[in-house]
Order: C-alpha cells, then sequence, then structure tokens
C-alpha cells in the first residue's frame, strides 16, 4: 500500500532562489513554491520562472512539488496557471478558493496539465467555509487527487478574529473542513504557525491538528520540518497498535470475527485499514 506522506509542507517565496536550493535537501514531504502573498508585485514573473525552472530541473527525491498560483482576479493567475499546468509539479495550489464554481474554473484552466498533477486548494475565506462540502465534492473529480490547505492567517484577518496558539475560534472550522475533505477522499493540511521561533507552541498546533484528522501542517522556516515530521507521523504506541491489530486479525482463532480486543481495547475490521497505513507509513519513513 502507498500512502504519501504529508507532514510538513514548506511554502517559500519562489522569489527566494537560495530557499528553492536549500529545500532540495530538508526532510519535508512537501515544498510549495509560493507566487502569491510571500511574493511583492514586482518580483511576480521572476519568482513564476524559478519555481518552473526548479520542478523541471527536480532533484527534489520523494518531496511532493506544489506550485501556489495566484488568485483568479489578480493580473497574474492566467501567467501562473498556464506556467504551472506544463510544469510537471504535483499539484496546483489556488488561494481563496471560495465555491464549487471556482473549483471548475480552475479545472479548465489548467485542462492542459498531465493527469499526475493535483489541484489543491487553500481555505482561508469566510464564503469557503459555507461550501466545504460543495468545493472538495468538485476537486474529487479530479484523478490525481487534492488536497485542502488552511489559511488562518486570511481566515483570521477576514474574520477580525484573533490568532492565538489554542486558535479558539477556529476549531469548529477546522473540524468541518477535515469531514468535507476526507468525505471525498481529499487530504488536508493545516495552516501556518507564524512564530517559527517557538517549538512548543508549534508541537501543540500540531498534535491538535493530527488529533483533527489532518495529515499534516503547512510551515514557513526549515526549522519547523521535524517537529511537524514527529507530531504527524506515527509514534511508538501507535505502531505497536497496528502491529496487534494485524496480527490479531490474522490469527487463525479470529478468522470471521468483526471485532476482537487488542490490549485491552476493542478493534473492529474497521480498524484494520488505519493500522494498515500507519504501517505503511512507518515502513516509508523510519525515522
Ligand atoms: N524555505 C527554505 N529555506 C528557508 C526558508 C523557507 N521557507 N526560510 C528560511 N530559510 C533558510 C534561509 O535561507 C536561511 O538559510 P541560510 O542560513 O543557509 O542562508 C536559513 O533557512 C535560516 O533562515 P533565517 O535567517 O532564520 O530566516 P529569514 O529571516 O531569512 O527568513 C522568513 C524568515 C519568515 C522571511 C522566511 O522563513 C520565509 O520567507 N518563510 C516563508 C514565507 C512564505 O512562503 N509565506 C507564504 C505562506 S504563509
Ligand atoms: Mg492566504
Amino acid at each position: 500500500m502507498t500512502i504519501r506522506p504529508r507532514r510538513s509542507a514548506l511554502y517559500m517565496p519562489a522569489s527566494n532562489v537560495r530557499a528553492i536550493e536549500k529545500a532540495r535537501s530538508l526532510p519535508c514531504d512537501v515544498v510549495v513554491f509560493d507566487l502569491e502573498d510571500a511574493v511583492a508585485p514586482e518580483a511576480k514573473a521572476e519568482a513564476r520562472a524559478n519555481a518552473v525552472a526548479a520542478v523541471r530541473a527536480g532533484g527534489f527525491g520523494d518531496r511532493e512539488l506544489v506550485i501556489r498560483v495566484n488568485a483568479f482576479g489578480t493580473p497574474w493567475a492566467e501567467d501562473d496557471l498556464a506556467a504551472a499546468a506544463t510544469s510537471g509539479a504535483d499539484a496546483i495550489l489556488a488561494p481563496k478558493v471560495g465555491d464549487a464554481e471556482t473549483v471548475l474554473r480552475y479545472h479548465r484552466a489548467i485542462a492542459a496539465a498531465p493527469a499526475t498533477t493535483g489541484f489543491w486548494a487553500m481555505v482561508e475565506t469566510t464564503r469557503a467555509i459555507f461550501r466545504l462540502e460543495a468545493i472538495a465534492e468538485a476537486m474529487a473529480a479530479r484523478p490525481a487527487g487534492g488536497a485542502f490547505v488552511l489559511g488562518t492567517n486570511d481566515l483570521a484577518k477576514e474574520m477580525g478574529a484573533r490568532l492565538t496558539v489554542e486558535r479558539t475560534p477556529f476549531l469548529g472550522m477546522m473540524a468541518m473542513a477535515v469531514a468535507a475533505a476526507k468525505g471525498h477522499g481529499l487530504a488536508i493540511l493545516d495552516g501556518v504557525y507564524n512564530a517559527f521561533d517557538d517549538e512548543a507552541g508549534l508541537v501543540r498546533q500540531c498534535s491538535e491538528a493530527r488529533g483533527y484528522g489532518f495529515d499534516g501542517k503547512t510551515l514557513i522556516h526549515p526549522r519547523q520540518i521535524e517537529p511537524a515530521n514527529r507530531a504527524f507521523g506515527p509514534d511508538a504506541a501507535e505502531i505497536a497498535w497496528a502491529r496487534a491489530a494485524v496480527e490479531g486479525f490474522a490469527a487463525p482463532e479470529n478468522a470471521g470475527k468483526g471485532a476482537i480486543s487488542v490490549g485491552g481495547e476493542m478493534v473492529e475490521r474497521l480498524h484494520l485499514d488505519q493500522a494498515r497505513a500507519i504501517l505503511a507509513m512507518a515502513d516509508d519513513r523510519p525515522s
């Protein structure tokens, strides 16, 4: 079983060639070349060229390569989408997606992209929050699969909400976004934590996001990669549970049973998929 780990997704302004070069050896699962908010208007064209050149040049190993384009309605969207579609990137990430119609418009704009290029959407507007299910359903139409990426900075700005480490105003939306994504087979990545020197705060957010069902966290600094990898990768207790569950159901005396006892807890056949996914993740990335 192949499980694509997306524990850590590092953004970098695509105008920053040094950051792009560094990303080739950083231990993140996903590299996001940003053409949008992290790039000043006068650097947009250069950033676009850098991102495409980096994807074409390769050298990123197993890392998934994603280009975040500028949104429809900006002067750069069409050029960004045309360039990203033919770059060979693993996915194109669109900002401020607010409804299903916009997803379909993006799908049409990247029609020239290979079927292996996925379409990812930022969930970062209040409009999107009330349309999560329809957006996820529209996204699932693209065969390469998709992902939601939470944009908590933009949501906080629009709502006038305070973005603390606890994120109390956003917890309900996070749960709804996970349900919409997972209900349609999409991955979902948590928003960034701006205080990149505060490891304890980052670990707290990662651990909570993992509890909600997020697959990983978007990051802004290399320092945040290892904590995210640890938090979203399976820990020793989960691996032990998964082994026991798989072995338990494989035992002849349990053949035909729907529920068994593992270490004093009920494990049902529906947990087997989860157990196998944990073991696949553990095998892929031993560290
Ligand atoms: N990706 C790759 N490398 C990065 C990086 C990133 N996002 N952020 C920092 N680095 C590198 C720096 O180039 C530097 O490398 P060097 O010492 O070999 O030259 C090293 O990591 C340490 O960087 P540091 O000096 O601590 O940070 P900084 O002050 O240069 O940059 C930020 C701080 C926040 C401006 C920078 O981390 C950044 O641009 N982050 C991404 C922002 C972004 O893309 N936002 C959009 C989505 S929210
Ligand atoms: Mg944003």
